[in-house]
């Protein structure tokens, strides 16, 4: 099978297309010939040498890559939910060895859901990653109820559009931050209130928020602080929770935690109901061929991308 393998951490160059032995499931795993993949901003950091980088290296090639969608080849003998023909997707042993930038995956089972048919391969991949951060950090972090106040910090971008349609399927009163040009957007996926964070403060704009979805670090997590009610939440999933933060947090009465996704089908199953019915939409501004790889690494590390990025693997 062609694999886009890293053999050096550096640029987006350092991805050489190699044929490397198709893997073989064992009895939890499926094997699944991948139709597309997504690329997240931990892609890029993790090729650069940072991120999972090291905990990856040792487990020589590295193929970068977690959300995958495409049609199951082989399942393991103790795999009861899955046949060979069906259309899968999920994000796979992430913070793990995903190996999805290849055209064969293996995959737990246990990190798979069916793919809705209301979506295409491309939309499915595409809500993976993303899509279970923003469900895991609202729903079972947060626990999010109707009528609380979210604020959504790059409310545009991967994570960002899914946590927004996210807090308004379970009724929250959703506060966006993106620039100027994602306002339209914003609105369009059901934001209430769009911050553009180049003209306004958030921290002078916005308060009473129940719950903060931070995605940018320190700083805005201190300035965020300010935007919360004592009894507040504010998760961050960039590590922005660090000391100062905590310090200020627990004299305001708000609860901080930094959190980092997990793989689980189960949480991809709740993810498809929404999926299903439209109350959640996967926006892909950009598709690449799979030779395009270095390019959506180019693309991701621009900071910029409106929603998300899908790779073609076929
Ligand atoms: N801990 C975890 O489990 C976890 C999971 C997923 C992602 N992450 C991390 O979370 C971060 C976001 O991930 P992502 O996939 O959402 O990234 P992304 O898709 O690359 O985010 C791009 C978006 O960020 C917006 N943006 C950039 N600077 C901003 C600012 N100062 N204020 C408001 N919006 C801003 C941009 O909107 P404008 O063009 O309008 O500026 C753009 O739409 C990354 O660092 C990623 O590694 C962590």
């Amino acid at each position: 099978m062609k694999a886009i393998v890293l053999r050096a951490p550096g640029g987006p160059e350092n991805f050489m297309i190699e044929e490397l032995e198709t893997p073989i499931p064992k009895q939890h795993e499926i094997l699944v010939r991948v139709k597309a993949v997504s690329v997240n901003p931990v892609d890029a950091k993790t090729r650069a040498g940072k991120a999972l980088y090291n905990s990856l290296k040792e487990d020589a090639p590295v193929i970068l890559g977690w959300d995958i969608a495409g049609e199951v080849m082989a399942v393991g003998d103790e795999v009861p939910n899955f046949e060979v023909g069906d259309e899968v997707f999920g994000m796979v042993n992430f913070p793990g060895h995903g190996k999805a930038y290849a055209e064969y995956v293996v995959a737990p089972a246990a990190h798979l859901a069916h793919k809705p048919m209301e979506i295409s391969l491309q939309e499915a991949a595409a809500a993976s990653l993303a899509a279970l951060t923003a469900w895991q950090v609202l729903v079972h972090q947060a626990q999010i109820l109707p009528d609380q106040r979210v604020l959504i910090h790059a409310a545009a971008g991967g994570v960002g559009h899914f946590a927004v349609q996210i807090a308004k399927a379970f009724g929250c009163y959703v506060i966006g931050t993106a620039s100027g040009n994602n306002y339209a957007f914003l609105r369009e996926l059901g934001a209430d209130e769009v911050i553009d964070y180049k003209n306004e403060q958030v921290e002078e704009v916005v308060r009473n928020v129940d719950v903060v979805l931070d995605s940018l670090g320190e700083e805005n997590c201190l300035k965020s602080l300010k935007t919360l009610k004592p009894g507040g939440r504010l998760i961050s999933i960039v590590g922005g929770a660090k000391e100062a933060v905590e310090a200020q947090a627990k004299e305001r009465k708000i609860t901080t935690l930094n959190y980092l996704v997990h793989s689980s089908g189960k949480d991809l199953e709740q993810l498809t109901d929404l999926l299903r019915d439209g109350r959640l939409k996967v926006h892909i501004s950009h598709t690449f061929a799979f030779d395009e790889m270095p390019e959506a690494h180019r693309q991701i590390e621009t900071h910029k991308t409106r929603g998300k990025i899908v790779v073609n693997v076929e």
